[in-house]
């Protein structure tokens, strides 16, 4: 019989931490990553045979669940007329349409594979067409890994960006400034003192763990954003399609400039995109000189992908209502399993998305977040996983739920959660 240890091992060979994007190697909490045989539904099962009730849905893409039946069927009738051309298809125009139907104040989108590149490619944009250098990020946000986002503040009171990775070229990272999440006075310092390009934000952070940003918060940035002739960027490619069926757009009155796409809009294939209004989007190449092309940019087969999942999203009732309870169910059955063993915890979320953090005060920003309790989340993990519940493993990560998630998963999800949180007293 296969088993996932040995598969760690062969992989550990093979790719550096045995995996192809870090957090996969349960570095935070320890143990072996249960290597995946197929999801269905709700449900994930691994190689040994266990199945496992998976509120990480590919991080986020799977809405529907795993192999939706008309997701599946779009995808191979597709690939049966061919895997990619290189050229353009009326499927790219039917996916632009749906997405541009929902989020309705942006007019054009450009497609590209993957959410890096999606954010990458708005700043481009903000800076191509201010003219400007400068970009104001949050502590906390993640936007993929281009050079010019993988930066966080040196110290708490820094302005200037050091890479917070080997590689970054220092000379780029320094453009980057950083705010504090929910502060506006840390963002009104920047304007003050530099000529800033664009104000790019997850406006509903789900990379420090599940953490909102105020509608107040948003509201004022768009004023000194618009007071300063910068753009404002809502990197909506987790919170998209998600949070709400027009993401942190639909849940707050806040309109950015230029709003990033991933995850949902593939439907579990890479499809990511950024939309903004005609005369930005524009100014990308073939029309402006911003540069920025792709091989596989609005393939065929991901784009079908994208069009039956957003199709299900549009034709399906009360989806974010019901996604919604399920994800408040969930959370609040954590919430009483954590009281009921003494262990401080603070939840939170936004339609589909969930978090919950070992720390008896609101998490508002990035250091709040980091004040939870990593050594109880990895025990109260392990115990999950122990109990047939796959949640994200860190404690900086967003939880998921999916239309395939019933109300039956969300009780076993709580009463594993009752003995998880005994295990992490
Ligand atoms: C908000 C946000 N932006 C960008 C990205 C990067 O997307 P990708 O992993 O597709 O490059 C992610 C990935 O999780 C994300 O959550």
């Amino acid at each position: 019989m296969k088993n996932n240890l040995e598969a760690f091992k062969r992989a550990q060979k093979l790719f550096p931490g045995g995996v192809n994007s870090p957090v996969r190697a349960f570095g935070s909490v320890g143990g072996t990553p249960p290597f995946i045989d197929r999801g269905e539904g709700g449900y994930i099962y691994d190689i040994e045979g266990k199945r496992y009730a998976d509120f990480v849905q590919s991080w986020g893409p799977l809405i529907l669940g795993h192999a939706y039946p008309s997701v599946i069927d779009a995808v191979v009738k597709t690939a049966k007329r061919g895997l990619s051309f290189g050229a353009p298809s009326e499927l790219e125009s039917d996916l632009a349409d749906l997405i541009l139907s929902i989020y309705g104040f942006l007019d054009k989108v450009r497609f590209v594979s993957t959410g890096t590149e999606a954010v990458m490619t708005a700043l481009r944009l903000a800076r191509g067409v201010t003219g400007r250098d400068d970009i104001v990020k949050f502590r906390g946000c993640y936007h993929g890994h281009s050079d010019s986002l993988l930066v966080e503040a040196g110290s708490g009171a820094a302005t200037f960006g050091a890479p917070s990775s080997p590689g970054v070229v220092a000379d780029l990272a320094k453009h980057t400034l950083l705010a504090d999440y929910n502060d506006l006075a840390s963002v009104e310092r920047l304007f003050a003192n530099h000529l800033i390009a664009c104000v790019v934000i997850e406006p509903i952070a789900g990379n420090m763990g599940l953490v909102p940003a105020s509608e107040e918060f948003l509201h004022g940035l768009r004023a000194l954003c618009d007071r300063h002739g910068a753009l404002l960027i809502y990197d909506e490619v987790m919170s998209g399609f998600r949070a709400s069926k027009m993401g942190a757009c639909g849940l707050t009155k806040t309109r950015p400039d230029i709003v990033t796409f991933g995850k949902v809009i593939g439907g579990g294939l890479p499809v990511a995109a950024l939309g903004g209004k005609a005369k930005t989007m524009d100014a990308l190449s073939p029309i402006g000189k911003i540069y920025q092309a792709g091989t596989l940019s609005g393939n065929p087969v991901a784009m079908a992908a994208g069009i039956a999942t957003l199709t299900e999203i549009v034709e399906t009732h009360d989806l974010y209502d019901t996604l919604s309870k399920r994800a408040k169910r969930l959370t609040e059955g954590f919430l009483s399993a954590a009281k009921e063993a003494g262990v401080p915890l603070t939840v939170d979320h936004r339609g589909s998305m969930f978090g919950y953090f070992f720390t008896p005060d609101p998490v508002r920003n990035f250091d709040e977040a980091l004040k939870s309790d990593t050594a109880r989340f990895a025990k109260f993990h392990k115990a999950m996983l122990a109990n047939g519940v796959y949640l994200a493993p860190s404690q900086f990560e967003t939880g998921f739920i999916s239309l395939a998630t019933s109300d039956e998963m969300i009780e076993t999800a709580i009463e594993a959660a009752h003995i998880a949180m005994r295990a992490a007293a």
